[in-house]
C-alpha cells in the first residue's frame, strides 16, 4: 500500500492525512475483495524497516491502525473476516498490540476470507525465524523440506499468493513474502494506494486472469 506520502504532499496535506486516506482506501479494498469472494488479502501494513521513520509518523501509523481495528472489528465480523497477523506482534507499541491481539481472537472463527496484515514484518526475519524453529525441534538437516519451512511462516496454512499488486509505481518487493511469492504474478499500478479503489482493482484482477501462469512448465 504505496504513496500515501506522495498523495498527501500533492495536496499540501500532511502524511498523516495521507496515511488516514490509505486506511480508507484499505477498507473498501477489502470490502471489495470480500464481495468477489478471494479467499486471502494481505496487506502490507508496516514493515521492520518502517521503524526507522520519524516516531510522529510512527505514531500516527499505530494510532490510525487502533482506531480503524476498533472501528472495524464489527465489520470483520459481520462479514465472516478472520484476521490474521504475519509479523512480530509483541514488539509493537501497546495499545496497538492490545487491539490486534483482540480483533484476531474475537475474528478467529470467521472462515469466508482471511484478512493478513503484514504489521512489523520482514519477510528475510520471517525466513530466519522458521530456520530457527526447525533447527530447536531437532530435525535431522537433510530430513528438512520446504514444505516443513512453509509451515513455520506466518502464513503456515495458506496458500501462497497468486497476485501481488504494488501501488504508486515503485518496483521492488521491498522484504514482502520472500518465500512465498515464488510464482506469484506482479502487478505494478502508477496509482497512489489513497486513489487505489474497486475498479483498479478490477483492472489488477481482469490483467491476472489473461496471465499464463506456468510455473516453470512449457504448457
Ligand atoms: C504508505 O505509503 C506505506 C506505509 C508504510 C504505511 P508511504 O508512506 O510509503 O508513502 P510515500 O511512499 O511516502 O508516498
Ligand atoms: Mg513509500
Amino acid at each position: 500500500m504505496d504513496g500515501n506520502g506522495r498523495w498527501a504532499k500533492k495536496r499540501g496535506l500532511s502524511r498523516s492525512e495521507g496515511h488516514k486516506a490509505g486506511a480508507e482506501s484499505a477498507r473498501k479494498v477489502i470490502t471489495a475483495c470480500r464481495k468477489q469472494d478471494i479467499p486471502y488479502l494481505t496487506l502490507y501494513a508496516f514493515s521492520t524497516e518502517n521503524w526507522s521513520r520519524p516516531k510522529e509518523e510512527v505514531k500516527v501509523l499505530f494510532d490510525l491502525l487502533v482506531y480503524f481495528l476498533r472501528r472495524e472489528e464489527e465489520t470483520l465480523l459481520e462479514n465472516d473476516i478472520r484476521l490474521h497477523v504475519l509479523g512480530e506482534i509483541q514488539d509493537l507499541p501497546s495499545m496497538a498490540r492490545q487491539v490486534v491481539n483482540k480483533a484476531c481472537q474475537d475474528t478467529a472463527a470467521n472462515r469466508s476470507m482471511t484478512l493478513n496484515l503484514a504489521l512489523n514484518y520482514s519477510g528475510r526475519q520471517e525466513i530466519l525465524r522458521a530456520c530457527q524453529k526447525l533447527y530447536q525441534q531437532g530435525l535431522p538437516p537433510s530430513g528438512i523440506t520446504a514444505t516443513d519451512l512453509a509451515d513455520h511462516l506466518y502464513t503456515a496454512g495458506q496458500p501462497d499468493p497468486d497476485l501481488l499488486i504494488r501501488t504508486s509505481g515503485e518496483k521492488r518487493l521491498s522484504n514482502y513474502l520472500l518465500f512465498q511469492c515464488a510464482y506469484t504474478e506482479f502487478y505494478f499500478s502508477d496509482t497512489l494506494w489513497p486513489d487505489f479503489d474497486e475498479p483498479h482493482l478490477g483492472a489488477a484482477l481482469r490483467e491476472y486472469r489473461q496471465r499464463q501462469r506456468r510455473f516453470g512448465r512449457i504448457d
